[in-house]
């Protein structure tokens, strides 16, 4: 088994010790009030007291955030995270950790070298490991936490283009070509959260090849690249005039968002994780008629 420091194990590991521990964080959160070790150096722009005490606004530039309800925290305003707003959610850990120390490890490459699964990947979001060869009901498969905060640990809430305006539950339009695709695609998956939104598994498979029966509709993916390469993207020859058509809208996405967005246009080559191919718009065309 591998026993690799892994960045992001606080994920896991740190919501038992959340629920009883004094200050108030939500579950899952990185730990708190300990005193930062002389050995790490946090990047100066960090207000780091005199007592090194990690308190909330070491990494919070909301003021008053220990006084607040956890819902009403605006996690979309760039100060939620100083120095923010960031792309990658690592960028903001790297201002503390020693990046290359921790380069994280892929939890979604589950797979060792004989094509066995490593267990303990499976209990970073599952309690238990399951069998791989049955289907399951979203609430029998013990998650370490709700489907729909279960990937913002690691990933961003906004960790592309669209992600956002996706996670909401569907109009009518979009529930009833939903609901045709997959009556007429059994052998495909896009779950919903119980309540019926949209959240980051309706489009992505958290497993890649291998780890669950091919038979199972949750294992139906998307996989021209290997887990650990993907996405790979080519840059296109149009770039340039297709980042001038789109630069109102990605400028107006941008300030909605709250956090810069790329201009250059990039075109998918390769994918993973996907539940349907993308860059064709299979995937899309599974919730949205596009009048063309
Ligand atoms: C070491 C840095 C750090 C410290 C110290 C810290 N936080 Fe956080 N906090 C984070 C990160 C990172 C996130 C998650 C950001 C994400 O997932 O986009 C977060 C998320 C949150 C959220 C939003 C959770 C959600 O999902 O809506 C709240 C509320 C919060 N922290 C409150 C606090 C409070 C209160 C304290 C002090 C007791 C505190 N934090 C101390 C780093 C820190
Ligand atoms: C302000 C500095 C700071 C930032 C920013 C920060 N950390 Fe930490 N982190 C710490 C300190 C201090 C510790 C305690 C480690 C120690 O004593 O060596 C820690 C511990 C950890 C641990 C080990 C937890 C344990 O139970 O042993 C993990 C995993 C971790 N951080 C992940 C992250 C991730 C992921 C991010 C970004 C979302 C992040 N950290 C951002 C300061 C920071
Ligand atoms: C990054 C989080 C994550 C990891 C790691 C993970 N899973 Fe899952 N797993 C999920 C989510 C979310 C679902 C529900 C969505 C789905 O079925 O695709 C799920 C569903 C399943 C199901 C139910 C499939 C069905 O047809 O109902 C099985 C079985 C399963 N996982 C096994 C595993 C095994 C075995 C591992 C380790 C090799 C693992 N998972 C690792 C998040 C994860
Ligand atoms: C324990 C941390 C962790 C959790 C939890 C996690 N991921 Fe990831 N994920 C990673 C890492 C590490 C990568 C590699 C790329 C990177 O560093 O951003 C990655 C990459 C991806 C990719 C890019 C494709 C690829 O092959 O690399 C997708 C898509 C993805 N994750 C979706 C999800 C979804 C959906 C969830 C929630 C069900 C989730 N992840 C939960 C750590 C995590
Ligand atoms: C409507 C479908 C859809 C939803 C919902 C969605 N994604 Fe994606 N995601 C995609 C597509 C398509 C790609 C590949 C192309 C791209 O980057 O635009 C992708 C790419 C990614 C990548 C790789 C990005 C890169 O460039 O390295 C990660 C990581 C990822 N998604 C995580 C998430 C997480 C986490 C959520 C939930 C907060 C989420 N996605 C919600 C469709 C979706
Ligand atoms: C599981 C269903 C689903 C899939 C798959 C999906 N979408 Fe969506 N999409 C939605 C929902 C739900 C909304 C929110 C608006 C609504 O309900 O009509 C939305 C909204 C959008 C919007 C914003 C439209 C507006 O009026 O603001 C765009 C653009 C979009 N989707 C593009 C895509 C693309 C591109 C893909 C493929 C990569 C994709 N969608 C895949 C469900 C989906």
């Amino acid at each position: 088994m591998r026993r690799t420091f892994l960045l992001a194990c606080w994920f896991g590991l740190q919501a038992a010790a959340a629920a009883e521990e004094k200050p108030k964080v939500p579950p899952l959160h990185h730990l708190v009030e300990v005193t930062v070790p002389e050995t790490m150096k946090v990047d100066p722009a960090l207000p780091l007291p005199a007592d090194r005490k990690l308190v909330c606004r070491v990494c919070h530039g909301i003021e008053d955030i220990d006084k607040m309800e956890f819902d009403e925290v605006d996690k979309d305003d760039p100060k939620f995270l100083r120095g923010g707003p960031y792309r990658r959610l690592t960028d903001f850990c790297f201002r503390c950790h020693d990046r290359e120390r921790h380069r994280r490890p892929n939890v979604h490459a589950m797979l060792d070298d004989n094509g066995e699964i490593i267990e303990e990947n499976c209990r970073y979001c599952h309690r238990k490991v399951l069998k791989r060869d049955r289907r399951y009901r979203l609430d029998e498969i013990e998650l370490r936490a709700p489907v729909d905060k279960l990937c913002w640990g690691c990933h961003l809430k906004t960790p592309h283009l669209n992600a956002l305006v996706h996670q909401v539950k569907p109009s009518d339009k979009v529930k009833e070509q939903r609901k045709r695709f997959l009556a007429e695609h059994p052998e495909v998956l896009l779950p919903l959260t119980a309540d019926g939104r949209v959240t980051c598994i309706t489009c992505h498979t958290p497993h890649p090849p291998g780890v669950l029966d091919e038979k199972l509709p949750a294992a139906r993916q998307a996989a021209t690249a290997e887990v650990e390469e993907a996405p790979v993207y080519a840059d296109s020859p149009w770039a340039a005039t297709i980042a001038e058509d789109k630069r109102e809208r990605l400028a107006e996405l941008s300030r909605r968002l709250g956090r810069p967005l790329d201009y250059r246009y990039r075109q998918i080559q390769k994918e993973a994780l996907l539940r349907l191919p993308a860059k064709d718009g299979q995937l899309c065309r599974a919730c949205h008629v596009f009048d063309e």
